[in-house]
């Protein structure tokens, strides 16, 4: 199979595909997702066969408004009309409880719970609405891959696997939504993303992070967190501080290879770049670097191919928090020290 690329104007034909049972990848305001009909369970199972991903992380569901989540959920507190209220449309994941045998497992990989999702992009919202279902969508990469914030790595991991891509640009955020566990007594925080811990407490109060490293037995409550995940080719090192980096690009210099080097374009303009280091620019600061996080990861897998990478680090607070969680996943933890 040819996997079509959809433009904007093209959206009844992407929808009578999702109809029909295929799978079409979908611009969000986050990273590109890959769609099917979450109440067509066949359909939904070849979204995990596509991307390899194992059938307990559970999907969540897009839709259009909190219209259709009242369709599946138990009644809505006050706190996640709250939420829903101000940051939907958004990247702002929400988990509730559901009403019994509305989702198939396939879905929610057999919990009681479903995340629910109203993502920030006019195509995507005219296209759940052609299809009039909602569709579930995880990051549409290879599982373990950096999510897609292009078009081209979308078609790069699943050309062949799926029927089509509906192609809207650059993602904005270029990190995933946070996802916020709303059937615990304290709201839970179980992925950094795109809105940061002091935004929701600012509406809602007090909540909880659980997105921290998970330990030996533990088990982590996004069934997603305990894989590898965002790793490119490349091994990725960590530079923390900003007062590490002629260490580290000497140690670059001693290398074989070439060597990747992400970072601010501060960064990269105040150092002095060994021959045999290939730079990539995170723009201006920690908003540009969310963006382009993802965006560099690829580049050194799809264009410019090196044996290691060496990635700038920030404080892990606000959108640094998001940032960081992605990084230190794509680096196995491995941080630069001297
Ligand atoms: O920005 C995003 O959220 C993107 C775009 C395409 O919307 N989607 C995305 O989906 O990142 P995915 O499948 O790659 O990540 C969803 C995360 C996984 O870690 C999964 O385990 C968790 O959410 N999750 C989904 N349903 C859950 C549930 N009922 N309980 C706990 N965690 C859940
Ligand atoms: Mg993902």
């Amino acid at each position: 199979m040819e996997t079509k690329i959809f433009q904007p104007n093209q959206i009844d034909e992407a929808a009578a595909a999702i109809q029909a049972g295929e799978l079409v990848a979908f611009p969000t305001e986050t990273v590109y997702g890959l769609g099917a009909d979450a109440t067509n369970e066949a359909a939904v199972k070849q979204v995990y066969l596509a991307k390899g991903r194992p059938s307990d992380n559970p999907l969540i569901v897009h839709v259009t408004g909190e219209d259709t989540v009242k369709q599946y959920a138990q009644p809505l507190s006050a706190k996640a009309e709250a939420l829903i209220k101000t940051f939907w449309p958004g990247p702002l994941t929400l988990i509730f409880e559901l009403q019994p045998g509305k989702l198939s497992k396939a879905v929610t990989g057999g919990l009681t719970t479903a995340a629910f999702r109203n993502p920030d992009n006019q195509v995507t919202l005219d296209l759940i609405k052609a299809a009039g279902v909602p569709l579930v969508g995880p990051s549409a990469n290879t599982s373990g891959k950096p999510s897609p914030t292009l078009a081209k790595h979308v078609y790069h991991d699943l050309n062949g696997k799926i029927a089509g891509i509906l192609d809207d640009g650059p993602t904005k955020v270029g990190v995933e939504s946070t996802v916020l566990d709303m059937s615990t007594e304290i709201p839970t925080i179980l992925r950094p993303g795109g809105v940061t811990e002091e935004q929701l407490e600012a509406v809602i109060g007090t909540v909880r992070s659980n997105h921290h490293k998970v330990g030996k037995g533990e088990i982590p409550k996004a069934p997603g967190m305990k894989y590898k995940h965002y790793a490119p080719n490349a091994q990725v090192t960590i530079v923390d501080d900003e007062a590490d980096w002629p260490a580290a690009l000497a140690w670059a210099a001693q290398q074989d290879g070439t060597i990747g080097v992400m970072a601010l374009d501060r960064t990269l303009a105040s150092e002095d770049l060994p021959a045999n280091t290939e730079p990539f620019s995170l723009g201006a600061d920690m908003d540009s670097a969310s963006h382009l996080l993802f965006a560099g990861l690829r580049h050194y897998d799809l264009e410019s191919p090196v044996t290691g990478i060496l990635a700038q680090g920030f404080a892990a607070e606000g959108l640094g928090a998001a940032y960081m969680n992605r990084l230190n996943k794509s680096a196995g933890q491995q941080h630069f020290t001297k």
